[in-house]
């Protein structure tokens, strides 16, 4: 069986870890624990972006050697996939001998195929953007912002044919409805499409840019960072060995929505086709975090550090709000009043509240140890009938990308059980001491651990560790699958955990 293969983008080195970093990340460890928890064998890459001409120059600020710079680098992003408990099964790092030797190998190959020739080019290149400029990329002929100065440029270059692809291009995107999702991101990149495709130059002269990978067949020359770092999806799951199918193709890449056109949409089918490679089934665009409507990155300098937050918070109430608040494929703004209101009423009052309570009324009415449910009336069916609704509602969900909608529905259940012991008061019934009081007693207490167990498990692939704390309070076992979800008595007899706060309040953080 090949493996469910997933990526995400890989982070610039240049930059520091910022929430657009750690969004992608946990999204991507989202579906990930949500695929092996479906019985997938998942293979899950991420890594970090190291070479080009920003890297190079951080590096000289920094006062270091490039090399040296990005593994100061690969050690924050390291900290922030710890941090943010995420379950790669790789990193690659576009400096590791793995990566560069299958660029080489690529290059060398598209150039003997004559998908590569030299050309003298004359034209404008933005240092910035590390990109060559055409006069239609003027905005009311002036060169946006983005670019910063452009030059006027004559050099030897080399390109990689893309033109010649343009046709099979439009016709792959329209005849592949899963290839980009959300859907109408492919509409923007058929638009892109319409105008004619340039050759893509892939070198950089050695004079401008040292900090990259030396083309095999010129060593005047390095390779475009964008044709370097694209292949780090093929290189390290060892294309050109026999594990290689194991893995490819991808079942999806994930990537920010400023990176769809041209390099993944443009660029890498094409690479990928003139290589004579498959296709990756899917592009996962994801939207941006914004403050107050502007992306939030470094070069805004409002950067909201997702470091402090989880640190402070621990990682799944931060994962919890990332994913209950993006619609994925959509922007979102963040704020950290609506991260505290969404921490103090989900977590803490409406799923907290539910653990402490169950635990609280364990320990003084049924001796520590799950009771056994006896009687059924309609509140006990009615609560059943919303478990099974909410457990196959949220996996469709969450199989449809819409995680903040299967969130919606979880916790939507968390609160009908806190309702549901509302209505049966056990608190009250404890006081009758009649035997049919009694029952009902235990049975609302079993139930509630029932239903904390199934809401759990469906968290799993959310907030992992909360998951795992709550079904071993109810007796249960860390979630490894989804089977078992349907309604049972399995924990009759297990013992209840201690007290725990869960979710600390967290106002003080505003
Ligand atoms: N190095 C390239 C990707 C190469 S993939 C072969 C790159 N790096 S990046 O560090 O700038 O961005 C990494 C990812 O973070 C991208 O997918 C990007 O869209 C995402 N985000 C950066 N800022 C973001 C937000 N404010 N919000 C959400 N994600 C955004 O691009």
């Amino acid at each position: 069986m090949k493996n469910f293969y997933l990526t995400t983008a890989i982070d610039y080195a240049n930059g520091s870890p910022h929430l657009g970093h750690a969004y992608e990340k946990v999204l991507s460890d989202v579906i990930a624990r949500f695929r092996r928890m479906m019985g997938d064998r998942v293979y899950f890459l991420t890594g970090l972006d190291e070479h080009g001409q920003k890297v190079q120059q951080s590096a000289r600020k920094a006062g270091v050697a490039p090399l040296e710079f990005c593994d100061q680098q690969a050690a924050k992003f390291a900290d922030l996939c710890r941090l943010l408990n995420i379950s790669n099964d790789d990193y690659i790092r576009t400096t590791q001998p793995r990566h560069v030797k299958v660029v080489r190998e690529i290059l060398q190959s598209l150039f003997d195929k004559g998908e590569i020739y030299k050309a003298e080019y004359k034209g404008f290149y933005s240092a910035r953007q590390e990109q060559f400029l055409q006069e239609k990329d003027k905005v009311d002929g002036k060169w946006p912002e983005i670019f910063g100065e452009v030059a006027e440029i004559s050099e030897s270059n080399y390109f990689f044919k893309l033109q010649k692809y343009q046709g099979w291009l439009v016709d792959y995107i329209n005849s592949h409805e899963d290839f980009i999702y959300p859907r109408f991101r492919a509409k923007q990149v058929i638009e892109f499409l319409k105008e004619p495709l340039n050759d893509l130059c892939i070198s950089r002269p050695k004079e401008r840019l040292e900090w990259g990978i030396e083309l095999p067949f010129d060593s005047g020359y390095v390779t475009y960072v964008w044709f370097d770092a694209l292949v780090n999806y093929i290189s390290a799951v060892g294309y050109g060995t026999e594990r290689f199918s194991e893995n490819w193709p991808a079942d999806f890449h994930v990537i920010g929505k400023d990176i769809l056109v041209p390099p993944h949409s443009v660029y890498w089918p094409i690479m990928l086709k003139a290589i004579g490679i498959d296709l990756p089934k899917s592009l996962l665009v994801h939207g941006w975090w914004l403050s107050s409507g502007e992306k939030m990155s470094k070069s805004l300098g409002n950067i909201v550090n997702p470091l402090d937050l989880a640190e402070k918070f621990g990682a799944d109430p931060f994962r919890y709000f990332l994913m209950r608040e993006m619609n994925v494929g959509q922007d979102s703004d963040f704020s950290l009043d609506l991260f505290v209101t969404r921490y103090n009423s989900d977590l803490g009052n409406d799923l907290g509240n539910l653990v402490s309570r169950l635990l609280n009324m364990g320990h003084r009415y049924a001796a520590g140890k799950v009771p056994a449910a006896s009687i059924e009336e309609d509140f006990e069916k009615q609560l059943k009938a919303a478990a099974a609704k909410t457990a196959e509602e949220s996996i469709a969900l969450f199989e449809g990308m819409q995680f903040h909608i299967a969130l919606e529905k979880i916790f939507n259940f968390v609160r009908s059980v806190n309702r549901y012991a509302e209505q049966r008061a056990p608190w009250k019934l404890a006081k009758s001491g009649n035997e049919g009081d009694l029952r009902t007693l235990e049975t609302t207490l079993a139930n509630m651990a029932e239903a904390l167990r199934i809401a759990s498990v469906l968290l799993a692939p959310v907030m992992p560790e909360i998951s795992k704390k709550i079904l071993l309070l109810v007796g249960s076992q860390e979630a490894g699958s989804f089977e078992g979800l349907a309604w049972g008595n399995s924990l009759e007899g297990k013992p209840f955990g201690e007290k725990v706060i869960l979710f600390p309040r967290g106002d003080d953080v505003k």
